[in-house]
């Protein structure tokens, strides 16, 4: 439903807060759970897109593993009732606690990012008695051309190893008693639109595999990470993320060995176009060039577009009047905390109700008390 239908029912409540279209987001998952299609194929769920536990309630329906960077995040995933043998745990600095959380529970695969990362995991896993499971983490050098902050599969980036230290580290793999070799991981950045972009990894992919091949491994796993965008700047015609072109092109091209499962790591494309934050406005103060539409929403409650300088479409809800350029800020001490500049609007007065689009990825788990704010609430179409 129209989020306009919802205007009067907003006013009622007091903002900001995170309004999460329950249906929307059922209809995502269906579809990339659709368009994934049968076959050797799993989707972890990137929990840091968003851990709201009424998200994770509807995607753990879909029986979606879970791909965490925390060891907060792996007993979170564990709590709520994710398997664990579906858990990836990622990130370039897991602490001996962390690795741990993952041993003790016995997760499926440790994303293991250097080669002093995977010596820690051997000797801790000794220590316990365990075995652990590992992907090696292969920096492929490809440039995903998106925004440079979440690029992260170039050789700049801290993510990974080199084709060369992998092979450097080979004998080393083989040697290690208590850890064992499961796959290769890739993620080479996210919002990524141009989905060309995937070809390049997948030519990496399968060059890994054959030369790891030609090395006597056979390793049961390949996970490519995630990264399918979704449309910011129009989201009303572009609810969902183009699941079958991103999903085709690695069942067409990827080179599957007998008995290989390719895994995915999904966050944005499933969780961010059922979000939006709602807010108020608070004062229109004219300028020089400008409107100054000041909220009760800040860079507190969405933080992309002062970090990334992200675009997110921003709607009235409760007013149908002619339009005038607006500047969209919020109400924190710092320039940054602008939600986007020179958009044209209905002309808008205090008290108006605002919504800001696409905002269930990396909006309320980004969130900061910064200037001492309140914690935002969410609210679910299913409430009302
Ligand atoms: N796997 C790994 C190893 C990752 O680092 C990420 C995201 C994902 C999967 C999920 O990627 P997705 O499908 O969501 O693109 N805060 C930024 C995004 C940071 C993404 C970090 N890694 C933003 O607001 O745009």
């Amino acid at each position: 439903m129209s989020l306009h239908n919802y205007s009067q029912k907003f006013k009622e409540i007091e903002t900001p807060f995170y309004y999460y279209d329950i249906d929307l987001l059922k209809a995502t998952l269906t579809e990339a759970q659709k368009q994934l299609g049968k076959g050797p194929y799993q989707i972890h769920y990137a929990f840091k897109a968003n851990f709201n536990r009424r998200i994770l309630n509807e995607i753990l329906q879909f029986g979606f593993g879970a791909d965490c960077v925390s060891g907060n995040e792996v007993r979170k995933a564990i709590e709520v009732g994710f398997d664990p043998q579906h858990i990836v745990f990622a990130g370039v600095g897991k602490t001996d606690k962390e690795i741990k959380i993952g041993l003790q529970n016995d997760i499926f695969a440790f994303n293991v990012e250097s080669i002093e990362e995977l010596k820690v995991l051997n000797e801790l896993a000794g220590a316990l008695g365990k075995k652990a499971r590992f992907a090696l983490r292969i920096n492929p050098n490809v440039d995903a051309g998106t925004h440079e902050y979440i690029t992260t599969g170039t050789r700049d980036n801290k993510f990974g190893i080199t084709v060369t230290e992998l092979v450097a580290a080979l004998p080393l793999i083989r040697s290690l008693a208590h850890t064992e070799f499961i796959g290769i991981h890739f993620h080479i950045g996210s919002q990524i639109t141009d989905l060309s972009k995937f070809e390049l990894l997948i030519e990496k992919c399968n060059q890994v595999q054959s030369l790891l091949v030609e090395q006597g491994f056979s390793l049961p796993h390949v996970n490519v990470g995630g990264g399918l965008g979704i449309d910011y700047e129009n989201p009303k015609d572009h609810l969902m993320a183009d699941f079958k072109g991103y999903f085709d092109r690695f069942k067409k091209d990827l080179h599957l060995y007998p008995g290989q499962r390719l895994h995915f790591e999904l966050g944005r494309s499933l969780v961010a176009q059922c979000g939006s934050l709602i807010s108020r406005v608070l004062y229109i103060k004219p300028a020089a060039n400008t409107h100054f539409m000041i909220l009760d929403a800040g860079m507190t409650e969405l933080i992309r577009p002062a970090l990334y300088r992200s675009f997110h479409y921003i709607e009235n809800l409760t007013s149908i009047k002619e339009r005038r350029i607006y500047d969209v800020v919020g109400p924190i001490c710092e320039t940054s905390d602008t939600f986007t500049k020179g958009m044209s609007l209905p002309i808008t007065e205090r008290g108006d109700i605002i919504a800001i689009r696409s905002t269930g990825a990396y909006g309320e788990v980004m969130a900061s008390h910064y200037n001492l704010r309140e914690v935002a609430p969410s609210i679910y179409s299913d409430d009302f």
